[in-house]
């Protein structure tokens, strides 16, 4: 029987080492969290890594690692610290990764990291012919895979794969000056669909192909010599039952069951019952726009000094990459400005913000999306961003207001949140105000549309329309070849 074969850079599950004995820890990040679900109720194989270098790995451990991996369907590609250095730390985290967010400054041109690169890519592209057979379908994760398809498509031509990119495509005049750019694409353009979460990042890719490779694009395709390749937009959803139950149960919970940031956060609520608590979540990412976000609370802070010992910031970064210079350089930042603000704003009885530099269990994350009045997400450059969705599906009595940037691509499909450039510290102020001031009637109304938007286009969905695309490029191909 044919199968479905993911492959995406980081696996689902994160195995780490305590006390000599393997643990297993869920992925942090939205490709992970997001294709989880239809990980599970499927027929696939997934194939990535497992989060440690192979030299971190005891050798009496490493089957044990593969045989984790396995219950989850899973299948562990192991990689030395220095293909960790080269591929992941190096070409995509300091090159691919900055290039597509618009940081062209941070974007570094190193040999070494496209040599590692393209090692790494063939290693994937190895492991997963090792794995397919005749009917398989492939779908290939993210920017750290951009030659993988091409790879595969060299040894097995027929083969139907599908390609996903979870974050921005950058306009042409960003993408041509990378060195590679000619490679990069001709990698993808193995696939046989590739997907974008927006149709922005969808031109854009299109656009370069056409002026890059020169290949022949009519609307959504691309014409090479001996086959189609169909480009479309598939907005990631989320897995909305999931959260809607974990909110639902939350709220039934009794108080033996608690959390202790439960137990803090009702503490708070306790103490000043009229405050306001608004919650940022995202991985400690200089794309997050984490810095902008404080100091524009700093700003309505400073315009706004009856909401002093009214309203606390939330804040939780979860360490991510923290080998590039720029997210160590970024972490000492936040630090400093966290510091600084509730240096200048805290009173005897009030912080202005809490924050957390770590990853939390699930249920911390449901204590905070259903306890916190307001989400305010204000990425500079975001593929998509979960969190958003997340917050709104666990809003099961429809209050909340949701303050989101709208440089995610989230926000295309989320007009009924308040909407803001994250540049614009007064005009975050001032979403923050009216987010205060918002009647309930008006926030049940904008969350009605916005659930009903999200429960539709759920993560199954998504799968589902991309899995149905794809197949379909196997009929067109059938159709090219006869003509
Ligand atoms: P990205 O993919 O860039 O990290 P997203 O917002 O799209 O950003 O996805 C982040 C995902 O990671 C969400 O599904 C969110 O629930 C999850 N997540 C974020 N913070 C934590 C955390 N501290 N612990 C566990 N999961 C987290
Ligand atoms: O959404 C972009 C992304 O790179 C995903 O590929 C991944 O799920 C997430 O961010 C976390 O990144 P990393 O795997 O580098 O920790």
């Amino acid at each position: 029987m044919s199968k479905t074969i993911i492959i995406s850079n980081r696996l689902p599950l994160q195995i780490s080492i305590e006390n000599d004995h393997l643990e297993v820890t869920p992925s942090v990040g939205g490709l992970a969290t997001g294709l989880k679900s239809f990980h599970k109720d499927g027929d696939s194989i997934w194939i990535g890594w497992p989060g440690l270098t192979e030299e971190e790995i005891p050798s009496g451990l490493k089957d044990e690692v593969q045989k984790k991996a396995k219950e989850e369907n899973c299948v562990a590609l192991h990689l030395t610290s220095d293909e960790i250095d080269g591929f992941y730390y190096g070409f995509s985290n300091r090159t691919i990764w900055p290039l597509f967010h618009y940081f062209m400054e941070y974007t570094e041109s190193d040999d070494d990291y496209w040599r590692y690169y393209k090692q790494v890519n063939q290693k994937y592209a190895d492991e997963i012919l090792n794995h397919y057979e005749e009917g398989d379908v492939i779908w290939v994760h993210d920017y750290q895979l951009l030659l993988v398809p091409n790879m595969i498509r060299e040894k097995a031509p027929d083969a139907i794969i599908g390609f996903f990119n979870h974050i921005p495509f950058p306009s042409y005049e960003v993408f041509r000056t990378l060195p590679w750019r000619d490679e990069v694409l001709k990698g993808v353009l193995g696939a046989d669909l590739i997907g974008f979460h927006t149709y922005d990042y969808e031109r854009h890719f299109l656009s370069s192909v056409s002026r890059i490779l020169r290949h022949q694009v009519d609307f959504n395709e691309i014409t090479l010599p001996d086959r189609i390749v169909k480009v479309d937009s598939f907005p990631m959803g989320i897995d909305y039952k999931k959260f809607e139950q974990a909110a639902l149960d939350h709220f039934e919970s009794t108080s033996a069951d608690q959390s202790e940031l439960q137990k803090r956060l009702d503490h708070h609520l306790k103490d000043t019952p009229d405050a306001k608590l608004i919650l940022s979540i995202d991985r400690l990412d200089y794309t997050k726009g984490i810095a902008h976000r404080i100091r524009a609370y700093e700003y309505f802070l400073d315009k706004n000094p009856e909401y002093i010992e009214k309203v606390r910031l939330v804040m939780l970064a979860v360490p991510s990459r923290s080998n590039v210079p720029q997210y160590r350089r970024l972490k000492r930042e936040v630090d400093e400005l966290v510091g600084r603000i509730n240096g200048k704003f805290s009173t005897v009885s009030w912080t202005p913000i809490w924050y957390f530099y770590r990853s939390m269990p699930f249920e911390n994350l449901i204590d905070l999306y259903t306890t916190c009045d307001i989400a305010l997400l204000t990425p500079i450059r975001d593929g998509m961003n979960l969190v958003a969705k997340e917050y709104i599906a666990t809003r099961t009595d429809k209050t909340g207001v949701l303050i989101l940037s709208e440089m995610a691509g989230a926000a295309h499909e989320m007009n009924e949140a308040l909407i803001i450039n994250p540049n614009n510290f007064e005009q975050i102020a001032a979403a923050m105000k009216t987010a205060f001031e918002m009647p309930r009637e008006e926030q049940i109304e904008r969350n009605t549309m916005l659930q009903k938007r999200l429960r539709r286009y759920s993560v199954e969905k998504w799968a589902e329309d991309f899995m149905k695309s794809l197949r379909g490029t196997k009929e067109n191909r059938d159709a090219f070849k006869s003509i």
